[in-house]
């Protein structure tokens, strides 16, 4: 081969090259367009946020994942927790579906706790979890304006676009939280014994257990309880945290050895608190189904209760049996959402087809489209700000 054949030949093979590349360069951005992350605004003249805590235990990856797209929003931000029971395999596949999501790999909010925690049923390891969540989320993320704790047998009634604009309209101090201080039985079986949870302290799985002794109903405070499930603001969950006031900690101490401690924790903090007490709103803004008397845990919804769960004004139901119908007619009519999809909001702006998610594509993020559930969360919202501002229902 002469130098001039030889230097065509390199020319050609450079010209094919690059012309292959540019080739697989426009088929990877047709079949995936380019994701660019839009710019997120927070402030007081741009919707809230919310910090969502999903947990679940062995074997709810997939309830979670599900859970997630049902709350997924790029404002938000999410951390989800699969406890110690559940295996590390599990908790990795769980991170890689999340990681097939392109808008959730671009706005990077979505992150799985690691190093699980071990939480007991009924034990204090519930509010230690809890406290952790919000602790990581506090540092992970300053934009975020309330907190909100999901089980992974937990199902939204409204989509992200619906609640956010709803709370546009709520001060940001408020805290959503159904108390009492009337203890009622629960003094005696709830308050009264002593019980230690083993969760804390012990590598392997097991009960709490009840001292003999009992002890007197708490007098240097006012001990109040209520539903474990609540939309608490950045302001209350920081004074629970960083702890400059000893009450947070002081109470995290007593309630250590309180059974069932995530349905009183928060609400004795906040109703001890003088500058936080204003603050409550009483209700947990969820649809439960109880027996009477109520037995530990509420109904399993299905099919039969999907009327009156969406005309309920509630923004989460519970509880769910794993992939019920009843969630599919969540999705169908609440959310819109596609089987693996995240429930479309105004963010998404790719067109809506069978092999196209809508919100593989995405415009302004800061903007809403609430949707007529957000007229039935609007009325709820209302009712309570008037009992709220009246204070008539506030830490009694
Ligand atoms: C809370 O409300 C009470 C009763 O209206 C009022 O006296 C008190 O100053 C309020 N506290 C704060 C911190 O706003
Ligand atoms: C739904 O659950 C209730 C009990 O909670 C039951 O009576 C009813 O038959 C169930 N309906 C369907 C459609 O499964």
């Amino acid at each position: 081969m002469g130098a001039e054949k030889k230097w065509l030949f390199t020319l050609f093979s450079a010209t094919l090259l690059s012309l292959l590349l540019l080739l697989l360069y426009s088929f990877s951005t047709v079949s995936s367009p380019k994701p660019f992350p839009s710019i997120i605004h927070h402030g007081a003249h741009y919707p809230p946020a919310f910090a969502y805590y999903i947990s679940g235990g062995r074997g709810d990856k997939d309830r979670i994942f599900r859970l997630l797209l049902a709350v997924y929003h790029p404002r938000n931000r999410y951390l989800l927790h699969l406890g110690a029971e559940a295996s590390e395999e599990e908790r990795l596949r769980l991170a890689a579906t999340i990681r097939s999501v392109p808008a959730i790999r671009t706005f990077e909010n979505v992150d799985v706790v690691g190093k699980p925690d071990r939480v007991t049923y009924m034990g204090s390891s519930n509010v230690a979890a809890v406290l952790r969540a919000v602790a990581i989320l506090l540092k992970v993320d300053r934009g975020w304006n309330w907190f909100i704790a999901l089980s992974a047998v937990d199902y939204p009634l409204v989509t992200q676009d619906d609640l956010a604009h709803v709370f546009s309209s709520v001060r940001r101090d408020l805290n959503f939280i159904d108390h009492t201080s009337d203890l009622g039985w629960k003094e005696v079986h709830r308050f009264q014994p002593i019980v230690v949870d083993p969760g804390l302290y012990l590598a392997r799985k097991s009960q709490i257990f009840q001292a003999t002794e009992k002890r007197p109903t708490p007098d240097a405070f006012k001990v109040f309880t209520g539903s474990q499930w609540f939309v608490l603001s950045r302001s209350f969950l920081e004074f629970c945290v960083f702890g400059w006031d000893n009450l947070p900690r002081t109470l995290l101490m007593y309630f250590n050895n309180v059974m069932l401690s995530q349905e009183g924790y928060f609400h004795s903090v906040i109703c001890n608190a003088p500058e936080f007490k204003n603050t409550t709103v009483n209700s947990d803004l969820r649809y439960m189904i109880w027996d009477s008397p109520p037995k530990m845990e509420p109904h399993f919804l299905n099919d039969s209760d999907y009327d009156q769960m969406a005309q309920s004004g509630a923004v989460f139901a519970r509880q769910f049996a794993k992939d019920d119908s009843v969630l599919n007619m969540v999705d169908e009519n609440i959310l819109k959402r596609g089987r693996n999809r995240a429930a479309p909001g105004a963010w998404c702006t790719g067109r809506r087809s069978i092999w196209m998610d809508p919100c593989s594509q995405w415009g302004d993020v800061n903007v809403l489209k609430p949707g007529p559930q957000a007229k039935k969360l609007e009325e709820t919202i209302t009712n309570l700000l008037d009992d709220w501002s009246s204070q008539s229902n506030q830490c009694k």
